[in-house]
């Protein structure tokens, strides 16, 4: 069946630092995604607290939301059928060292802070996190 769904895709700053915009992109594309929107931003730490507000209870929250915003990141819309859990899989998992081969994480990830790159988890979250960044 095809399940076309949009989920929301970050570079994060590590990534981005590394100039590995255009090889993280370059993984989507080779997996089926298509791009529909992108920019380079950089957010305020307001904004990123604001974006994960879902993990304000964590020990990690504020760390977490001074990452976020200390650096530029890239921000995609991206589309394929069952896209979010297909960049789940390609994402790999949160930890970098507990990441399959083959994944983004696996490759590029540092720490499970720096781990290069985010993806909505759910069709509810896509919706909300796409609306965070592109509703104009
Ligand atoms: P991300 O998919 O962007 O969602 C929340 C982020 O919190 C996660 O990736 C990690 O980079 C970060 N994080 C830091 N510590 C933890 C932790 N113990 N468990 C899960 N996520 C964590």
């Amino acid at each position: 069946m095809n399940n076309l769904e949009q989920t929301l895709s970050i570079i994060k700053p590590d990534a981005v630092e590394r100039n590995l915009e255009n090889e993280i992109k370059e993984m989507f594309k080779i997996k089926g995604f298509s791009i529909l929107k992108e920019k380079k931003i950089q957010i305020e730490k307001s904004e990123a607290e604001k974006f994960y507000k879902v993990h304000e209870t964590k020990p990690f929250y504020n760390d977490l939301c001074d990452y976020l915003s200390s650096g530029p990141i890239v921000v995609m819309v991206l589309e394929k059928s069952n896209a979010i859990l297909g960049n789940r899989e390609l994402m790999g998992a949160t930890n970098p060292k507990d990441a399959a081969e083959g994944t983004i994480r696996k490759k590029y990830g540092i720490s499970i802070d720096k781990n290069s790159v985010h993806g909505s988890d759910s069709v509810e979250n896509a919706k909300i996190e796409i609306d965070f960044f592109f509703k104009d």
